[in-house]
């Protein structure tokens, strides 16, 4: 079996890239390996992790590309090419993609989302989810297209929200979920057997 070559791209902590980079460590047959993970942020804590795990990083830092958002695209397009990347995983990376690159990845990007989809996209989900009293909570991956938080639901897994919860305490509870769903989408993906039809993603059986 030859595994597909997966890039995580970061901005910060890296837990859910860490989850993937242990997956892909633990089970000999995990259709994937982690090849590059590349950080928008130069201080971005999840590096660390990946260097002491002896994975390539690299850091393509888009503060130095300002508004520029195609030159910072074509930079990490390029050394997402160099190591040879098939599937490219979005994890806490906090950066808007050009439509130019999302197109470039369809199909082969995916992102993971703390919020059940479409319900709280874009930031402080936990927070917001708790102002508006829902009972459930969740997270999600997804296909990434070039709208925030829009592109085809693969997996989701929803916690219940207590009534002592605070941020802090919904967000553990559902960042234990992500690190459950995330190298699962990853398997089924590298493993094809994701299929695409219009909204909606159906799970192939295996084998
Ligand atoms: C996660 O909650 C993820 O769903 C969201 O940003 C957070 C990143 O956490 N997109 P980490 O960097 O993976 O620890």
């Amino acid at each position: 079996m030859t595994k597909k070559r997966v890039a995580v791209l970061i901005s910060g902590r890296g837990s859910n890239m860490a989850a993937l980079v242990w997956m892909a460590d633990a089970e000999p047959d995990f259709p994937a390996e982690i090849v590059l993970v590349l950080s928008n942020k130069p201080d971005a804590k999840g590096l660390d992790f990946a260097r002491k795990s002896g994975i390539p990083t690299v850091v393509v830092p888009s503060k130095a590309y300002g508004k520029d958002r195609a030159a910072f695209d074509a930079a990490m397009q390029a050394e997402l090419e160099k190591a040879g990347v098939e599937i490219v995983c979005l994890a806490g990376f906090m950066r808007l993609l050009t439509p130019e690159f999302c197109e470039k990845w369809a199909g082969r990007m995916v992102n993971i989302h703390p919020a059940l989809l479409p319900s709280f996209k874009g930031l402080d989900t936990h927070a917001r989810a708790l102002a508006e009293g829902v009972k459930f909570h969740g997270c999600t991956t997804h296909f990434v297209t070039p709208g925030m938080d829009e592109g085809p639901i693969i997996l989701q897994a929803a916690v219940p929200v207590l009534d002592d919860d605070t941020e802090e305490t919904l967000a553990e509870r559902v960042l234990a979920e992500e690190h459950r769903i995330y190298p699962e989408t990853i398997r089924l993906l590298a493993s094809g057997r994701l299929v695409v039809e219009g909204r909606r993603v159906r799970v192939k059986s295996a084998g």
